[in-house]
Order: C-alpha cells, then structure tokens, then sequence
C-alpha cells in the first residue's frame, strides 16, 4: 500500500482547557492505519469529541504510527519531542500513540517518552473513548495505561469495525479494510510483527459497509489488505477475494472497485479472470515484486521466484492488454550484489511498471534478517534507489508519451491537491490525470467530480498527465 501522510503538527495560541474534548491525530503509514484512524475518530466523535487541526488546539493527541522503515519511526520520535515542552506548558494534555510503532515497543514507548499517557495496541484502538474516560479518571488527572494487547484470534475488534468506518467524511474515495495482519513472513517485514496473524471479515459485513458508502456518495471503493489477494482464506468457506469483487460489484451506484496490495503468489487464474470480467473494477494490480534476482527473493523469504513473477505478468495480460501493474522494490538488502541489482533493473525492463515505490533496505529489530550483516554500504543502498527510480521515470514518461491525444476514461476525485484550477482523477487503472477546473465559458466544472468524464490528453511530466474534457 502507498503511504499518504498527513501534514505537520502547527502549534496554536489559543489552548483548550482538558475538559474540552478536541482531538488532534495525525496519522503515519499506510492506507491501513488511515482506515484505522476513520474508526478512532468516529468513535470519539460519538462520545462527544471534535477533532481539531493543531496540537495547541487539543486536548488530546494521537499519533498513529508506522513501523515499516526506521524512517517512519523517526519522524515519530521527532514529533514526541516536539510535544515534551507543550506537556510541559499543558500538563492536562493527552498523549496517545496507536499503531504499529505502539504495538511493537509498547511499553518501551512510555520509558522513553515519559509524557506519554497511552500507548494502544492495533486492534484495541476501537475502544479508544473508553481508554481514555479511564485514563482522565475520576480526578481528572492522566494516568499510564498499557493496555492489554489485543488477542489475535478474538475477532471482535475486526468485524466491529463495520458498524463506524462509514461515518467519515465525504468525498469520492473511501478505503474498507477486508483482512487484517499478514502470514507470510517476509525475512526483513516488521508487519506480522505489528499486525499479527491473517484475518478476513465477513463478505456480508463488507457488503453492507459499501452499500452505505455508495449511498454517501462515495463511488470508488478501495478493499484494503496487506496481501488482499489472500482475502478469505481464513473463513474456510470458499470465500476469495475473486467472488468478494462479484458480490461487491454487484451494488448499484457503485462506480469503481478497487483492491491494493497483493502477494505474487495468491493472485489465481480465477482472480485475474474475475477482474477482466468486471467492468468496474480497475484493471491495476499492485504487486510488489521487491526484487528480480532469485537469491535476493530467496533471502528475502518471498516464496516466488523471478520467473513466476514474469509468469504472473504474463498471465494477467493475457486477460487484460490494458491493464497497469504497480511494484514495490527494496534496494541494498543484505548481500545483494551487483548482479542482483542488474537483475531486478533487468526485471523492471521486462515488465515496464507503470509505477514502482523503491526503498533502501531498513534493519527492522526483531524480523529474521535483523540477523544478517546489513552489509551494503549507504551510500550504495542510495545510488542503487536512484537508479531504479529514474528506470522507472523514463519508463512511465514512454508511456506518457504514447497516450498523447487519446481519451482516456478518468472517475474525476476532486480538485487537484497541487493546483486549486484544476480536477484531477484516475483512470480505471492507475494514471493520475488532470484537467482544467473550469471549461471554455469559464463556468465550474465541479459537478463532474464523482462522474466517469473522458479526457483527450494533451501533454505530460513524469508523474501526471494533463488534457481537457474530450
Ligand atoms: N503487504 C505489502 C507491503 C507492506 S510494506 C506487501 O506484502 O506487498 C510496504 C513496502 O515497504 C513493502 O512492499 C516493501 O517494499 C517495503 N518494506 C517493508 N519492510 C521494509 C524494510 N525493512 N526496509 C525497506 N523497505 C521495506
Ligand atoms: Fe510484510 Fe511480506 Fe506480509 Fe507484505 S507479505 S506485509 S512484505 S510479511
Ligand atoms: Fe502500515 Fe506501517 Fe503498519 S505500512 S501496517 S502502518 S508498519
């Protein structure tokens, strides 16, 4: 999953008293813990709290946290020191860290960062409002709770979640988590570590959770997992995500599915038939391929080997020509040499992504390959991210190019977060295009936002194409 972050903490004059009940969150991560993030608000936003845009204005502050590089942990840590002298200012100001960082170094967090008031597992972050009336307690005064961490095979903080996801805020888009956790064990993930065993919901819960959203206006669904592909397995019912997209699509007013990340291994012949078949769902898989030499893969515990991702390719574009494939790549895991590299480059030029995210490899404490020597140099590690990075750019500006002067079919999301004259939307697989917010008589075109619009594309940069209404 792509990780959108979420802007900076901005401290404001005005401080609230801590009786007021407003919420700064701020969320770090994936598409995950933005779902999850919806949830916790909504579930204080039940008990009577509003959420507010600065820490100077809350009384309590979350931060939702990701574990997946050391990066992500560090702006975290940078964010917790900010906040020691407003604690300080403010002693009645909460503190509270969910996530996958709070999962993975629980109470470790509050030795460290003794302004700390909560720290909240990742399936015990539904219970938020209660955890934090105890906390405030009856003498008002905060109190360190560590709550128990969450039970793995109790399903309740799962299948509760359906009855709060779909009271977010309006728009188009809207994200719904179908499976939790992950059993694949990737040598260098901290992910089953933080998210615990593979669990799926209920089809029908799911169901019912997108009908109320398509009902909302929100008419491009996303069905999030962290190997969404495996969706279903452990209903040991036949359930997969092939026949979750068939029922899913069946819903009236619906006008885009979509389904973000997959494993390499569990994408089946049915699947890629079922997308094919469907007309609604988008013709985009994003399967990261992490790398293209089979040592690499091997080491890396990804259970497939370089040709059966070929294979994969293949086999998906026998059923959809058009479709667009989108990758994850890790550059400068341990013992990867300058073979290995050419080889997933190599790989790259076989498949020709239509996006790839590439990371330098991050030792994460606890995972099978914080063992080997992370031997590859930074500096390495660096010249190699680049090097795929650029590979990428020139192969998604060839295809750019190709496309000038066609219509392509765009579902319009909203106006475009870096140009306020502009709408921008995504194609039924993944290109992110743009056109002008306001036609030739210059009146608003704001009532295409939700509607299938074609577009005739003009021009493009590497990242984005442009064009007008065709
Ligand atoms: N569940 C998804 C991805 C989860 S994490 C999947 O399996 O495909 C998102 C991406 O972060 C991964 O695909 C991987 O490329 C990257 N990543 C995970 N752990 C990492 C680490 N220790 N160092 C660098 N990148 C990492
Ligand atoms: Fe991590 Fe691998 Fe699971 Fe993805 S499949 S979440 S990379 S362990
Ligand atoms: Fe997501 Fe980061 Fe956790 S990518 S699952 S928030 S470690």
């Amino acid at each position: 999953m792509a990780e959108p972050l979420q802007a900076g903490v901005s401290i404001a004059s005005e401080t609230p008293a801590t009786s007021e009940r407003t919420v700064y969150l701020e969320t770090f991560g994936c598409q995950m813990n933005s779902a999850d993030s919806d949830v916790v608000l909504a579930r204080l936003a039940e008990h009577g709290w509003r959420q507010v845009a600065s820490v100077g204005a809350a009384s309590l502050v979350l931060y939702n946290t990701c574990s997946v590089r050391d990066h992500a942990e560090a702006r975290v840590r940078g964010r917790l020191g900010e906040l020691k002298r407003e604690k300080r200012e403010r002693p009645g100001l909460t503190i509270g860290i969910m996530g996958c960082m709070a999962q993975r170094e629980k109470a470790a967090l509050i030795a460290n960062y003794p302004h700390i008031d909560l720290v909240v597992g990742t399936d015990q972050f539904v219970h938020m409002p209660q955890l934090i009336d105890r906390l405030r307690g009856a003498d008002g005064e905060a109190h360190v709770v560590e709550t128990a961490f969450a039970d793995w095979e109790d399903l309740a903080g799962v299948d509760q979640q359906q009855r709060w996801t779909n009271t977010r805020s309006s728009g188009v888009n809207a994200y719904v988590p179908v499976m939790r956790g992950c059993n694949y064990n990737c040598t260098y993930c901290v992910v089953p570590m933080t998210r615990g065993k593979e669990k799926s919901r209920r089809p029908e819960h799911i169901e019912d959770e997108v009908r109320r959203l398509v009902d909302q206006g929100r008419v491009q669904i996303t069905l999030l997992g962290q190997t969404v592909d495996a969706y279903g397995k452990t209903l040991g019912d036949g359930t997969d995500l092939a026949s979750l997209l068939r029922r899913v699509h069946a819903i009236d007013g619906l006008k885009r599915l979509r389904f973000v990340t997959s494993h390499p291994k569990d994408i089946s012949d049915s699947l890629l038939d079922t997308m094919a078949e469907l007309p609604k769902v988008a013709k985009h898989l994003h399967v990261p391929a992490q790398s293209g030499s089979d040592r690499m893969l091997r080491l890396m515990g990804r259970r497939y080997t370089r040709d059966d991702y070929l294979r994969f390719v293949d086999r998906a574009r026998q059923r959809m020509p058009q479709v667009e494939f989108l990758s994850d790549f890790i550059v400068g895991f341990p013992r990867e040499g300058e073979d290995d590299f050419r080889a997933t480059a190599s790989l790259m030029d076989a498949v020709r992504f239509d996006g790839s995210y590439v990371f330098t490899y991050s030792v994460r404490p606890g995972t099978p390959a914080s063992h080997l020597d992370d031997d590859v140099p930074l500096a390495v590690k660096k010249a190699r991210c680049n090097e795929l990075l650029a590979l990428q750019l020139t192969h998604q500006q060839e295809k750019y190019a190709r496309l000038h002067g066609s219509v392509v079919e765009v579902l319009v999301e909203g106006p475009s977060k870096s140009d306020d004259a502009m709408l921008h939307g995504r194609s039924l697989g993944n290109l992110n295009i743009v056109f002008p917010r306001s036609g030739a008589d210059g009146a608003t075109r704001d009532r295409l936002i939700g509607s299938l619009v074609g577009i005739r594309i003009a021009r493009s940069t590497s990242l984005t194409l442009f064009g007008d209404v065709a």
